[in-house]
């Protein structure tokens, strides 16, 4: 029993929630040579975001997971005071995915100090999609992910092909920042509840009716694909058929069907592409894609 209790308390990640300590333990612990893994979260850590932590276990020595519900990524209209936040509950969940330290900022003003004015832009790929429908979203995320990189200085960091827009403007950024120079980023897919549903930390918000209704967006990209896959590849007719499934359950911001790498709409799928759903579903803004492969 006692042996048992102290390894459960070794294995316990470790806290760090300011940026001192964390330069102060990253520099003790770099002389190793061991190999990092970065894993940023917004926290109310689910299946998900445990399925990025496993995987960067397999891919380096040490995973670090950083939790922070970044207020720059949000509009002043969304739902930056109610996000979800559990972090005893998050530590927990770290511990048993593998996770060697979580970074939790005690407050913004550890990533945000008085006088911060340096913002990244990822130009084109954040302007439509989710960036033409959140402005400013994307900025506040490549901002944190640009400055969380440049901390932790890891070897691989993982994202969710979930945020599909997301994963595609931080390679942008770490192409153009040259940050690739430290890290390689991986994307990994979407993990879904059993019936479907795209896991995210805001499904917290829904209700039990909301939550069947929410089941439209799989089933719209589902019905997409199926099309696609007999044939179909105008990108008005997939569209449509996406939206006709998803009309009467969710309020849709967009459908839309664009080329996989650039994100520029397509009127043929004649490439590899990705079909983009956001929808609300009473007041939860809900997100899922399905990537459409073209053969040969
Ligand atoms: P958050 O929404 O907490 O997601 C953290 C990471 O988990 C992201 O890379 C996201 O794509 C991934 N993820 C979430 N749900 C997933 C699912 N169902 N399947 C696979 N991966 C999933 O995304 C953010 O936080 C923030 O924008 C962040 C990158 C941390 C910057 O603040």
């Amino acid at each position: 029993m006692g042996a048992n209790v102290s390894r459960e308390a070794e294995e316990r990640p470790l806290l760090i929630e300011t940026r001192e300590r964390l330069l102060e333990e990253l520099t003790r612990s770099s002389a190793g040579g061991q190999t990092l893994a970065l894993v940023p979260t917004m926290g109310a850590l689910h299946e998900g975001h445990l399925t990025l932590v496993r995987e960067a276990a397999a891919r380096a020595d040490r995973v670090a997971v950083t939790i922070f519900v970044n207020p720059t990524q949000f509009g002043a209209n969304e739902d930056l005071d109610t996000y979800p936040r559990d972090l005893a509950g998050d530590l927990e969940k770290c511990a048993e995915a593998g996770a060697w330290l979580v970074y939790a900022p005690r407050g913004p003003e550890e990533v945000y100090p008085e006088g911060f004015q340096t913002w990244v832009d990822v130009g084109e790929l954040s302007l439509g999609l989710c960036g033409g429908k959140r402005p400013g979203h994307f900025r506040g995320v490549a901002t944190v992910v640009c400055k969380l990189l440049s901390l932790f200085r890891p070897q691989v960091a993982l994202f969710g092909e979930k945020d599909y827009q997301q994963l595609a403007v931080i390679r942008r950024m770490v192409r153009d920042l040259d940050l690739g120079a430290w890290t390689e980023i991986v994307g990994v897919p979407i993990v879904r509840e059993a019936d479907g549903l795209a896991m995210s930390s805001r499904n917290a918000y829904l209700s039990a009716e909301e939550r069947r209704r929410a089941l439209s967006l799989k089933r719209g990209l589902d019905q997409a694909r199926a099309l696609f896959e007999g044939g179909e590849s105008s990108a008005s007719v997939l569209i449509d058929a996406a939206r006709s499934e998803i009309e009467g359950s969710a309020k849709i911001d967009y459908v839309e069907l664009v080329d996989a790498d650039t994100l520029q709409p397509l009127v043929v799928v004649d490439r590899r592409a990705c079909l983009l759903v956001a929808a609300y579903v009473g007041k939860t803004r809900l997100i899922d894609n399905q990537v459409l492969h073209v053969q040969g």
